[in-house]
């Protein structure tokens, strides 16, 4: 295992930090004087437009060696991202099997498989999904210029250099990268793999809580934004941009990791969702698992959401008279899941880790028959769900799988027979 220093971070949800890696980095009072301290450049980075209301407003301030403007012209890179072909849209349900780890020297981003798309990357709404799986530390640099990243490692602890500081994260944590922000992923255990969801739209940000009060669920204070690092590097350096889907690169002839001091809320942060606040009922039925809301980019009609990132960690089930399972639904939303550990609640079998399901916009779907009959027949005493953690990503849009999620090993042919065998049971009354 390597052993790295212990990272400082600053806690808080969309703070507007101040973090300087050398003192007086980051000029006091304004924002670009004439000739900043420490022969710095000043340069801004927005990750909304300037005139969008205040509480809507992402960014940052960067204090750097050398502006990012100074770059040679960006060229096609020679290896696209696989799974960019979209599929023909289908309105079953779909199942994958854990996704592999590439055997073959792989990094991150080699290592990215787009799954499902709602739209092109240049809309300004929609989510992408991927998955990736890699055996090897990046020796480039990326951004992507097509959304924010929210992060799931499923697999494989991550160290990710950013222009803003160092972030570790791992199973069970999530890490979100603003649109553009330069970064690089570099492994700490020997393989890596997870899920992503580029979000097109609006920044992620905390979901209203409504009657819930002034706390629960993803606490503010337990976000963590990184400290300003940097490195004064001259030497060649790739760098990929990720512009309407497809890869581009050019070679810095320094480190684009040279920001000495920055103040902003246009931040990379993570977040360990061991610390998200459960909630659900003390009486009867389960609320809408939106409860289980982490974080929301919300989307053009009220309450429906671009994307919610939802989870389904352990919990305390005591619903009195209650079916417990997830219940039997069709939804007006689409719905990608994943599992990072465990046994999913809903499914007796076949959802595994690193495996994911897709369903979308009014496709039945619920407990698998296992789950139902279990459900059915259990003594309802309290119990405690443990070592487990699902998610989704909710999109108002139908998720298009690509052609290679459709084509690819992992898709289970069989996915429906989960629900064969369900017993009719009309005309025979509950027992007491
Ligand atoms: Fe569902």
């Amino acid at each position: 295992m390597t052993t790295l220093p212990a990272l400082n971070y600053q806690s808080g949800f969309g703070n507007h930090f101040t973090s300087e890696a050398l003192p007086g980095a980051v000029p006091v009072g304004q924002n670009s004087p004439q000739r900043p301290a420490l022969g710095l450049y000043a340069e801004q980075f927005s990750g909304t437009a300037f005139t969008v209301p205040r509480s809507e407003a992402r960014r940052t301030w960067m204090y750097r060696i050398m502006p990012s403007a100074a770059h040679p012209a960006y060229t096609p890179l020679a290896r696209q991202i696989r799974g960019s072909e979209d599929g023909t849209p289908t309105p079953n349900r779909l199942r994958w099997n854990a996704f592999d780890v590439p055997a073959e020297p792989t990094d991150f981003l080699d290592g990215l498989v787009a799954l499902a798309r709602t739209a092109a990357a240049e809309q300004a709404e929609g989510v992408s999904v991927y998955v990736y799986g890699a055996n090897q530390s990046m020796q480039r640099a990326l951004f992507n210029a097509d959304g924010e990243w929210l992060i799931v490692p499923q697999q494989g602890r991550l160290r990710i250099i950013t222009e803003l500081g160092l972030i570790e994260v791992a199973p069970q944590q999530i890490v979100v990268l603003p649109r553009g922000l330069k970064f690089s992923v570099h492994l700490l255990d020997a393989t890596a793999r997870g899920y992503i969801c580029e979000n097109h739209g609006c920044p992620l940000r905390l979901p209203e809580l409504g009657p819930i009060g002034s706390n629960g669920l993803a606490n503010p204070r337990d976000f963590q934004a990184p400290c300003a690092w940097f490195e004064d590097r001259q030497e060649p350096v790739a760098l990929v941009q990720k512009f309407l889907g497809r890869l581009w690169t050019t070679t810095l002839s320094h480190s684009p990791f040279d920001v000495v001091g920055w103040h902003g809320n246009n931040v990379p942060y993570r977040y360990d969702l061991r610390q998200f606040n459960t909630l659900g009922t003390v009486s009867f039925d389960h609320p809408d698992p939106s409860i289980f809301t982490v974080l929301t980019s919300p989307g053009a009609v009220p309450g429906q959401a671009n994307v919610d990132f939802v989870i389904f960690p352990p919990r305390w089930m005591v619903a009195q008279n209650t079916f417990r399972p997830p219940w039997f639904h069709r939804n007006r939303m689409n719905e990608f899941m994943g599992l990072i550990e465990g046994i999913y609640d809903a499914k007796a079998a076949g959802f595994m880790p690193g495996g994911a399901s897709l369903h979308n916009c009014m496709s039945a779907h619920g407990p698998d028959h296992l789950t139902v009959q279990n459900a059915m027949a259990a003594d309802l005493v309290p119990h405690k769900i443990e070592n487990t953690l699902a998610f989704m990503f909710e999109t108002g849009k139908v998720l298009r799988p690509s052609h290679h999620a459709l084509a690819c090993p992992q898709l289970q042919n069989d996915y429906d027979h989960c629900w064969d065998g369900m017993a009719r049971t009309f005309g025979r009354e509950p027992q007491a």
